[in-house]
């Protein structure tokens, strides 16, 4: 940053670069080391995706960034704002959409909105404007006077969006904001999503299982046992995987993989009964693995790498999207993490 710049204040000054930052960040319980020595920048007006497989770290990464857990060591600031020393100032940057659902289901929907922009001090005359931008943003204005309890899962999810931009927040974490929702409710949801950045000028830190959405994310960081593997834009990431993925389906797995890997020099991998490995030269390989094979193969097919591969890879494990809780239950610990959010 040049010399004319050094006026401004901190936050400014960063505004220029990343959002946030993360710098060997370390949370342990105990003997668990929940997040182990993590770092990662993310730029501003971007939709960063946070991927890992249950119990990686993701959601205490994020209750570190939202200010709702201290870290054992390392830093993390957003705006400039160090998320340990100065949270007052990092929350008023940031809203948050939790893993699971804490909206107050015995009020309307605009209930839990003005509740939140109290909270917020948002001013009076900019409350009722505020609250219906974002309940039309949504969707949901023309069902503002319902109850929360009479909603569909996607309906809440979508009003719990809505709450975390009222308060105008730089930063809007998501954890899981899909998750438990039917195929149609989980597009239409995303298609929200996805336009935040552009019409609230607001960053977006997000948690996924599922890899279509991650596809769409600026950046994205693979996490496992609390250990970032990789960030990278998905092609960056997919370039990782060094070439076309040949699956096969074989009478005699463990012989063909023995074969596969004698006849090229690669490892072969195995999930759900079907052979796989990765190849620069895709197309010119399958017809020697037929001929090496003879009759013993039941199929074959190429696939250019997806994300789903590039976490295979890098984790050994598969999204399962089917093993996380669903989102519609509120868990003590939510909200005893909500009330302290609130309190400031
Ligand atoms: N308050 C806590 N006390 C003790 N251990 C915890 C606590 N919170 C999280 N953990 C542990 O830390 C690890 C990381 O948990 P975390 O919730 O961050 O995972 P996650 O990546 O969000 O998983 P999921 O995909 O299931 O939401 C897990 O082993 C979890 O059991
Ligand atoms: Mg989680």
């Amino acid at each position: 940053m040049g010399a004319k710049y050094s006026y401004l204040p901190p936050f400014l000054l960063n505004s220029y670069m990343s959002i946030i930052k993360v710098e060997n960040l370390v949370k342990k319980f105990g003997n668990l080391t929940a997040v182990n020595d993590i770092s990662f920048e993310v730029e501003e007006g971007t939709i960063f995706g946070f991927l890992g497989p249950n119990g990686a770290g993701k959601t205490t990464t994020i209750n570190i960034l939202c200010t709702l857990l201290a870290p054992t060591s390392g830093r993390a600031s957003i705006f400039g704002f160090d998320c340990t020393k100065q949270s007052s100032e990092v929350r008023k940057a940031i809203g948050i959409v939790f893993q699971d659902m804490t909206l107050d289901k015995d009020l309307t929907a605009y209930e839990n909105l003005v509740f939140h922009a109290y909270l917020y001090d948002v001013k009076k005359s900019e409350r009722e404007p505020r609250i219906k931008d974002a309940l039309n943003f949504v969707d949901l204005y023309d069902r503002r006077n319902d109850l929360v309890k009479k909603f569909s899962g996607g309906m809440k999810r979508r009003l719990e969006v809505a709450r975390g931009l009222i308060h105008r927040p730089k930063v809007l974490f998501l954890d899981e904001p899909t998750l438990g929702l039917d195929p149609q409710t989980r597009a239409n949801l995303w298609d929200f999503i996805v336009d935040l950045p552009r019409k609230h000028k607001v960053t977006i830190f997000m948690t996924t299982h599922y890899m279509e959405e991650a596809e769409v994310c600026s950046k994205i960081a693979i996490i496992d046992n609390g250990k970032i593997i990789i960030v990278g834009t998905p092609d960056e990431l997919k370039k990782t995987i060094g070439g076309d993925v040949i699956y096969i389906k074989t009478s005699d797995n463990k012989r063909a993989k023995l074969e596969i890997e004698k006849l090229f020099q690669v490892n072969v991998f195995e999930q759900d009964s079907e052979l796989f490995l990765t190849s620069l030269k895709g197309d010119a390989c399958i017809p020697e693995i037929i001929r090496a094979l003879g009759d013993s193969v039941l199929s074959v097919r190429l696939q250019r790498p997806t994300l789903n591969d590039v976490f295979l890879k890098m984790t050994g494990k598969e999204i399962r999207v089917e093993e996380v809780s669903s989102g519609d239950t509120i868990k003590e610990e939510v909200r005893s993490y909500r009330r302290k959010f609130d309190r400031g």
